[in-house]
């Protein structure tokens, strides 16, 4: 390390062995047997029925239909641990994950129950937790983290990627962390997740700018990870300057066709979508709003929001839109991988992949954050029912 006079590494507080200076400190990968509680074979499916997740045609390669998903109750280090020991290093495509912020009160659950809100006191395996995370300060959360991320960079696959999802509380030293770990080469984006549309007025009068966004890193594992492309629909403003012109067939704009061969001309003349212009040289040819993809996405992302009384919401403090971990699953996995959360709280990852057809690994060191990913698993009545578009 210190040979190469580029390298940038975060140093905290006993991140490198006093006695051995140099080394850094072992990280501890035991192998704990994972006890069965339960096993739900079937996706319910509103009316008793069961319903394979694909038709029978149209079930992916790579998803064996004994496959069961895993819902894991316990400390994700010790979980991932286990889950290399088993034989999982190597074979998961995505992790998303939403890992406390270093603000001090991730462990006390805010819910709802029927229409009470009330405050969940955090157990003793929490509460043990949460003291070996935050005891240290900002060191012991380094650490906390640096360990986790070790261990999912070896559960991920050579093709996979990884999304981190943090906040200005931490984002800036886990993202020189992650270059460390993952290579500051296999950094793809920092997205910019808009929080909500509305910062209310009590916020924006803080000292300073309203805070109203959160980080997600996203990284790949190699060169191989291959993100799929996403487009978004083009906004009214930027459709009436850009196609302004109209026909039979939709809205369409004139675009010039300065080289051409004889062939895409005559296809063009074909499919009347030529324009010949006494005052040009050039002739023109009509492109088509529905004939374009869309608006590639950058990473700037709004309106991905969690509605004050949106029915997905389960009144679980930290809980995450759908819409955004539809964004990440869409864009780097394909149906049949395997998307895995080890910081799942009220399970948004979860119930996401398995409407789209992926298959999923979660766990929490909260009994609560796992009954209520239980039930929102359970409750996701005909889920198979995709639209075209998620496929
Ligand atoms: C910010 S919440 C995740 C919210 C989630 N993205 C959602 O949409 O509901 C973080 C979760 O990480 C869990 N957690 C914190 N430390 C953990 C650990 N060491 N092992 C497993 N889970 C942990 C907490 O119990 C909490 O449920």
């Amino acid at each position: 390390m210190a040979e190469d006079k580029k390298y940038v590494e975060l140093l905290w507080h006993q991140k490198y062995d006093r006695i051995n200076l140099g080394e850094k400190m072992p990280i501890e990968r035991p192998n704990l047997p994972f006890q069965v509680v339960e096993t739900v074979n079937k996706p319910r499916i509103k009316g008793g029925y069961n319903i394979p997740l694909f038709p029978e045609d149209k079930y992916p390669e790579n998803y064996p239909k004994d496959w069961k998903n895993k819902l894991i109750w316990g400390d994700n280090k010790l979980v991932m641990s286990s889950l290399i020991k088993q034989g999982w290093a190597g074979n998961i495509n995505l992790i998303y994950i939403d890992p406390p912020f270093f603000t001090g009160a991730d462990f006390t659950i805010r819910t709802k129950l029927g229409d009470e809100r009330i405050e969940k006191e955090p157990s003793i395996i929490e509460e043990r937790a949460y003291r070996d995370t935050w005891s240290g300060g900002i060191a012991s959360y380094l650490k906390y983290m640096y360990e986790r991320l070790l261990l999912m960079r070896d559960l991920l696959a050579e093709n996979g990627s990884i999304y981190v999802h943090l906040d200005w509380h931490v984002g800036h030293y886990v993202k020189v962390m992650m270059d460390e770990i993952f290579g500051a080469e296999n950094f793809l984006n920092e997205i910019v997740w808009e929080r909500t549309y509305n910062v209310g007025s009590s916020k924006s009068r803080i000292k300073g700018f309203a805070n109203n966004h959160d980080t997600i890193f996203y990284y790949q594992k190699t060169e191989s990870h291959k993100p799929n492309k996403i487009h978004s629909p083009y906004d009214e403003e930027y459709i009436r300057q850009h196609y302004r012109y109209e026909d039979e067939r939709g809205r369409y704009r004139l675009e010039v066709l300065a080289t051409y061969s004889q062939e895409t001309y005559n296809k063009l003349k074909e499919e009347n979508k030529l324009v010949e212009r006494v005052t040009s040289k050039y002739p023109y040819y009509k492109q088509y709003l529905d004939d374009m993809p869309g608006v590639a996405l950058h990473d700037i992302w709004t309106g991905l929001y969690l509605g004050a009384s949106t029915s997905e919401r389960i009144y679980f403090q930290t809980q995450k839109p759908e819409a955004l971990l539809k964004r990440i699953i869409l864009a780097s996995s394909n149906p049949g991988d395997i998307v895995a959360d080890f910081f799942v709280g009220s399970g948004t990852t979860l119930a996401v992949a398995e409407k789209l057809g992926r298959r999923w690994i979660g766990c929490d060191l909260s009994k609560f954050a796992i009954q209520v990913t239980r039930k929102r698993l359970l409750d996701i009545h005909n889920s198979k029912d995709l639209n075209e578009d998620d496929k």
